[in-house]
């Protein structure tokens, strides 16, 4: 079988290619990948060498240069990764969201179509839910949940969904989808929350903790997402959506200060700075239908995959420092000074 992933060089698609060539090494992997400034060619270093990769450095939105790549490689699978992710530049600026989440997705769907792509799988997030209240701790978003966007970010995911989605009912695409929440664990761009918060408390630096820490996400493994994701583009039923999650809520700040102890550091590096707008309360997934269907089951519990996390940045300060110099100090500044 031959797989195109794209985002390849991101924190998730990064992961899942690995994942991929071990768990399946019968099959070729193309990897696709712009390299904006959150995807890092080093992340595929470890696979570099095995004749079943390939990378290839294209942007999903070019439709001259998909079209032609679909043509030559003759793809069974398209597993869309490539996206722009980050809530807080989603604020900042929007544009970019929409034509790489929407437009993207469409140019990739299109060739899909054209070349007999058997099956095309896009990579969600539970972002396009919306929130659930912070007290209402026994709700969870099922696939039947409505979709109810908070920020240009999600709003592009859930635009990008329902094409998804529109294809299939119109012109017949074999799809399917799946909704994954927060992920943790390697190769995170340290934008986000655990990586931020590991290299700065790494420096001695202040932890931004935004509002009062009190929103809650509902973290995974980054492995046992790659794993539901597998098992959805191979087996999971055509037309459907089903959601990823292993039920480990918690608080921002419990994960912040797990951090904090993990290192050996103290609470005063804490510091509550303006919250994010239209910040999302509480994330929560009901992943009862994969494991029902597809006998889907996470492997890491929150305790165990944290600590391997933090252990992994603090055994991989190299890469760290690599993708903290250069242009990310500016955006550090340009987002945090003002908060
Ligand atoms: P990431 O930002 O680390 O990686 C995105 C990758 O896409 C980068 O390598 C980037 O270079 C590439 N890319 C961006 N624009 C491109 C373009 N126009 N053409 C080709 N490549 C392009 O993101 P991530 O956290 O790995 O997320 C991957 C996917 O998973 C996204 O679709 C995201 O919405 C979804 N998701 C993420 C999470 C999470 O917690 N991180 C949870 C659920 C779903
Ligand atoms: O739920 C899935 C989503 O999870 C994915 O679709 C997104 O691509 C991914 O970025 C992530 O979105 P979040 O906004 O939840 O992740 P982030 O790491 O940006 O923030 C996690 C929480 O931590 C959120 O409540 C905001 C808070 N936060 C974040 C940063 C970067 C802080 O308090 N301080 C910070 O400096």
């Amino acid at each position: 079988m031959k797989i195109l992933v794209t985002g390849a060089a991101g924190f998730i698609g990064s992961n899942f290619v690995y994942y991929e060539l071990d768990k399946h090494p019968e099959d070729q992997i193309v990897a696709l990948d712009l390299l904006t400034y959150a995807g890092n060619l080093k992340n595929l270093d470890g696979c570099k060498d095995n004749p079943n990769f390939k990378f290839v450095k294209m942007d999903i939105r070019d439709r001259e240069n998909i079209n032609k790549l679909f043509e030559e490689e003759k793809f069974d699978i398209v597993v869309n990764f490539a996206a722009e992710s980050h809530v807080d530049r989603s604020i900042e600026d929007p544009e970019v969201f929409l034509r790489t989440n929407i437009i993207g997705t469409e140019v990739l769907m299109d060739a899909s179509l054209k070349y007999g792509v058997k099956r095309y799988h896009q990579v969600s997030t539970d972002e396009v839910y919306g929130d659930l209240p912070l007290e209402a701790t026994d709700s969870f978003f099922t696939e039947t949940t409505p979709l109810h966007t908070s920020s240009p970010y999600s709003a592009s995911k859930a635009s990008a969904d329902l094409l998804v989605m529109a294809y299939h009912r119109t012109f017949g695409l074999n799809m399917s989808i799946t909704r994954c929440s927060n992920n943790y664990g390697p190769y995170q761009f340290p934008e986000k929350l655990i990586p931020l918060m590991i290299n700065n408390a790494r420096h001695d630096k202040k932890l931004p903790v935004y509002g009062e820490g009190l929103n809650v996400r509902d973290w995974l493994h980054v492995c046992d997402h790659c794993a539901g994701i597998d098992l959805v583009m191979r087996n999971g039923r055509n037309g459907e959506v089903y959601n990823i999650g292993g039920h480990n809520e918690r608080h921002n700040i419990e994960v912040v200060k797990t951090i904090i102890k993990a290192l050996g550091k103290t609470d005063d590096l804490i510091t509550y700075v303006t919250d994010r707008k239209g910040h999302d309360l509480r994330y929560a997934i009901d992943p009862t239908k994969i494991e029902t269907e597809l006998g889907w089951k996470p492997k890491y519990n929150f305790e165990t995959g944290i600590k391997e996390t933090i252990e992994w940045y603090m055994n991989n300060q190299e890469w760290m420092d690599d993708v903290t110099s250069g242009d990310y100090l500016t955006y550090y500044e340009k987002m945090y000074s003002k908060k």
